[in-house]
């Protein structure tokens, strides 16, 4: 003191006399006083985080100094060579608290020295107490409580509780805690660290917290939260990241208001390697008869727990050479609970061995703010994020959500036929069970796994509703939809979503399919009653799938292609079958003029034939432009028959089918006048071609369904009015969609009788027919390439009245050398055989 400026002495004994102990800014001189026994120690020091023009010092009896130690019992004066101290030193006042050499100063815990006396600098108070092992010491935290902080996290206000506890000689790190929690205790054992920082600026002049002393706790440590309403808390093991000490045992306890639920989530664990005992979490429930109740860490922890409850983490005997890390950082929240969690919902998967229910978040991207937990919980204990139900058994659920929006449900059953001879015309329904309907979840996807023995069985789906295929231009307005998709694995094919309220009657598949009920709207609930479809298991057949199409009067239905966005999947075909009503006619249209397709290997495609004459059409798809819309009297078959595309110019058509009223039958009519003799004709031609077609079916072996033989397909042809034609070309037009030719490719295990197909009816066109007036195209038809299966008429009849366009031409009169041979008409040995 003897060196001292006189100036700074007679400000300081000013400030010392008005009873201030800080001096005025300016003076900038202060005077720490540590009482002799005190166990406080003050230490200023530079400051980590700040790069500072220009340096400061500590001047203290005029020596400019960095760094001022002050021990108990000293009392030194001192000033900051700038203005702005805060930017380069902080201080840190440590005070040792010794209980094993004399009484433990319980209670309140004050800011020794005064925060009004220190420097505006940055301060950590520290306190460290030592106590008998035996002893528990209990940190008491006033409101705000304290909010744990996960490593690099920081706190809004800058003030941060570190917390360290003493085991032995080594220091076990609690956990870092901001102002503003749930966390009202702490107890421990041996000893505290408690390390209070408060930034110069804070305002803060008290510890907030209270040291009791207790009777040993017999663990690591306890750390109590307090809940007073709807909130959440995340927690983290001691050391957390770091690895929690070797067999060691930490609890949590919660206070919970009774009115309010609690569930218990991990979002972080590791587990070590444990060479005795077992690393575990075990909870005291209020409530539960099976207390404590033991989780391993990565099993679902419990929800929806009503009153206080408490959590212990219990380390093991670690490997020695490769001890791994057990940690854990957690979430409890705390939520008001959900109208539904006090209903239980029983799920009956007992008779059910095929069929797994999964409840799970709906994925939605989720903002910052809190958002309240939303679990499942299976006998209303173990709540998760998401559950899944194991089938063959009953299953009692309830749920702990404020949004039952916020989940989704899929189910996954599995139908599947392993003896073709069991299975064979049996049909199962696919409907949505009771027990699915009546949970509070919306159901995303039902999904039937479809499976019979390959190359046995085929399956045919029967709507109870007929079902309507989703376009762009007629999208189903529906609650839900079905998808139906190829369950092969290799097989990358969907048929198309389909909604009730349609024409389609039945969809036969060749093999493996999956039918999803997927909802759109959560009103699905409503609309259930309009679910519902039959599968029934049918002989095998080798077309990729056959719908049937019952139009209504007056509907315009739209079909499309399977596999719409990608194209129909090489060397598959598809039909459809599309009934007329008798007193009606049906106009067919594509949408568009052409494909767009090109092949690479084979030929695609597409055969429309009516049903009753079976006068057919062919029409290559890559090559012709696509049918004008053309008018249909009789029931008629699209069957499209796909190549092995060029990437990227693949096959996708839609079509639709309107149906009219007949205006006149005039068949009939017509028919009578022109008399006996033409219809003799008629229906001698029909037998004969009868008996020829059948001849060559049981030649052949069962008609197969991919379409794809090399055919030369003619020029397009002056039409004709379909069931004309001349009886003389009957049995080689038919010849022309022989089986063989078609599906010849499929038809390995056919005798050599496939070999010579008929092949001598693709005639080109030879000019105007001599039996048949030349007629203007009609608006509706286009016939590029004909095959007629019934000899026809001699002449021209005109069974139809005059304003109905033709749909089908016959044949030309050409013979059989005409046909352009230069290209190979089938290929029957290589169904992928290049076409050229
Ligand atoms: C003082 O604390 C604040 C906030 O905690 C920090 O940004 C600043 O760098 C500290 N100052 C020094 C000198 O360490
Ligand atoms: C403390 O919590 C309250 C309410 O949650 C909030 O308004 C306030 O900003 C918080 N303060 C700090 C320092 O985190
Ligand atoms: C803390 O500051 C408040 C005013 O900011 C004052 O009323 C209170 O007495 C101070 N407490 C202590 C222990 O200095
Ligand atoms: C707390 O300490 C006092 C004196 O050291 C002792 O009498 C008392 O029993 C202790 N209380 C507990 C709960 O250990
Ligand atoms: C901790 O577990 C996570 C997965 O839960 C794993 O990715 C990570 O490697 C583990 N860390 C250690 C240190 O074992
Ligand atoms: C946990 O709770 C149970 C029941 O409330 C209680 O008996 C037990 O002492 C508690 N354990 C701890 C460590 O808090
Ligand atoms: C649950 O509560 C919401 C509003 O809080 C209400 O709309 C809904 O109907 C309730 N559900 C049940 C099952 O009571
Ligand atoms: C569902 O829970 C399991 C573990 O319980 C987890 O692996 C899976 O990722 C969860 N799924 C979702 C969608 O949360
Ligand atoms: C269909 O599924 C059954 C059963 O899994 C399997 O045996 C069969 O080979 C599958 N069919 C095809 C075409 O993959
Ligand atoms: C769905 O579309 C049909 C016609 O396609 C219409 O009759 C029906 O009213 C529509 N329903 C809804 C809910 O829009
Ligand atoms: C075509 O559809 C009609 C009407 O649904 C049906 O009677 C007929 O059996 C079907 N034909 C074939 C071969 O499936
Ligand atoms: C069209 O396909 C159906 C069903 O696969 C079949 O019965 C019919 O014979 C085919 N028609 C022609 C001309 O290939």
């Amino acid at each position: 003191m003897a060196g001292l400026n006189c100036g700074v002495t007679v400000a300081l004994l000013g400030v010392l006399l008005l009873g201030v102990e800080r001096l005025p800014r300016g003076a900038e001189a202060f005077e720490i006083a540590l009482p002799q026994g005190s166990g406080i120690t003050v230490h200023i020091k530079l400051g980590t985080s700040t790069v500072p023009a220009k340096p400061c010092y500590i001047v203290i009896s005029k020596r400019h100094v960095t760094m001022l130690s002050i021990k108990s019992g000293e009392r030194p004066v001192f000033t900051f060579s700038c203005q702005n101290p805060e930017n380069h030193f902080v201080i840190e006042i440590q005070k040792n608290i010794d209980c094993m050499l004399g009484p433990c100063p319980y209670g309140e815990v004050q800011l020794q020295p005064s925060t009004s006396v220190l420097p505006t600098l940055n301060r950590t108070f520290i306190w460290d107490v030592t106590a008998h092992k035996s002893i528990g010491l209990e940190l008491q935290f006033s409101v705000p409580r304290l909010r744990q902080i996960g490593p690099g996290e920081s706190c809004p206000d800058g003030v941060t509780h570190a917390i360290s506890g003493r085991m032995d000689a080594t220091v076990v790190r609690i956990g870092t805690f901001c102002s503003n929690g749930t966390v009202s205790r702490i107890k421990m054992q041996e000893g505290v660290k408690m390390a209070l920082h408060l930034p110069w600026f804070h305002p803060r002049n008290i510890s907030g917290f209270s040291i009791a002393n207790r009777s040993s706790i017999k663990r690591l440590c306890i750390i109590e939260s307090v809940f007073e309403g709807e909130g959440s808390a995340t927690l983290m093991s001691a050391n957390y990241p770091e690895g929690f000490p070797e067999d060691e045992l930490m609890t949590w306890q919660f206070v919970v208001p009774a009115h309010l639920r609690a569930s218990v989530s991990f979002l972080n664990f590791n587990v070590s390697n444990c060479e005795r005992k077992e690393e575990r979490v075990e909870y005291y429930i209020p409530g539960s008869t099976t207390n404590p109740e033991v989780f391993k860490l990565g099993d679902k922890q419990p929800g929806n727990m009503a009153g206080n409850f408490n959590l212990s983490l219990q380390g093991c005997d670690q490997d020695a050479q490769s001890p791994g890390i057990l940690r854990l950082q957690f979430q409890v929240l705390v939520q008001h609970p959900q109208n539904e969690s006090n209903k239980i919902y029983v799920v009956d998967l007992s008779n059910e061995p095929a069929m797994s229910v999964t409840i799970e978040p709906r994925p939605v991207k989720q903002g910052r703010k809190f958002v309240p937990g939303c679990f499942v919980c299976l006998e209303s204990r173990t709540c998760g994020t998401n559950l899944t139900l194991t089938p063959g058994s009953k299953h009692k659920i309830s749920f702990l959500c404020n949004d039952m929006t916020r989940l989704w449900m899929n189910v996954e059953k599995t139908i599947s036929c392993r003896d073709h001879w069991y299975c064979h015309r049996k049909s199962y329904p696919l409907q949505v069970p009771g027990d699915i309907l009546q949970l509070p979840v919306q159901l995303h996807d039902f999904s039937w796994k479809l499976l019979v023995p390959k190359d046995r069985l085929s399956l045919m789906l029967v709507p109870a509703q007929k079902l309507q295929q989703h376009t762009h231009e007629r999208p189903c307005n529906t609650s839900f939809s079905y998808l139906v998709a190829s369950a092969v694995p290799s097989q990358d094919l969907y048929f198309g979503f389909f909604c009730p309220g349609g024409s389609i009657e039945q969809i036969q598949v060749k093999q493996n399919i999956s039918v999803t009920l997927r909802t759109f709207a959560p009103n699905f609930q409503q609309e259930a009653s309009r679910q519902g479809l039959t599968v029934s298991f049918i002989p095998y057949f080798k077309e990729e799938g056959v719908f049937t199409v019952t139009p209504d009067t007056k509907s315009k239905v739209y079909l499309r292609t399977p596999n719409w966005d990608r194209g129909l999947p090489s060397l598959t075909s598809v039909s459809w079958n599309i009934s007329v009503p008798r007193d009606q006619v049906a106009c067919l249209t594509f949408s568009k003029e052409r494909t767009g397709m090109v092949c690479q290997t084979g030929r695609a495609f597409m055969i429309i034939q009516d049903q009753r004459t079976r006068a057919e059409e062919i029409f290559s798809l890559e090559e012709e432009v696509l049918p004008k819309p053309s008018f249909h009297h009789h029931s008629f078959w699209v069957n499209i028959s796909n190549c092995s595309p060029a990437s990227g110019k693949q096959l996708d058509l839609l079509f639709w089918v309107t149906l009219n009223p007949r205006t006149v039958d005039l068949t009939v009519v017509v028919i009578a006048v022109v008399g006996g003799g033409a219809l003799l004709v008629f229906a001698l031609g029909l037998i004969i071609c009868f008996v020829k077609k059948k001849k060559k079916k049981t030649n052949k072996g069962p008609a197969v369904g991919i379409y794809n033989g090399n055919i030369n397909t003619q020029m397009p042809r002056q039409p004709k009015k379909f069931q004309k034609g001349r009886k003389e070309n009957d049995s080689h037009v038919y010849a022309v969609i022989d089986d063989t030719m078609v599906y010849g490719h499929l038809l390995q295990d056919s005798g050599g009788s496939f070999l010579q197909p008929e092949v001598d009816t693709y005639r080109p066109f030879q000019g105007a027919m001599g039996d048949c007036p030349p007629s203007p195209p009609p608006t509706c038809s286009r016939a590029p390439t004909v095959k007629l299966t019934t000899d026809e008429p001699p002449s021209c009849l005109t069974p139809e009245s005059e304003s109905e366009p033709y749909t089908f031409s016959h044949p030309s009169n050409g013979d059989i050398s005409n046909r352009n041979t230069d290209i190979p008409l089938l290929n029957t040995q290589e169904p992928v055989e290049p076409a050229e």
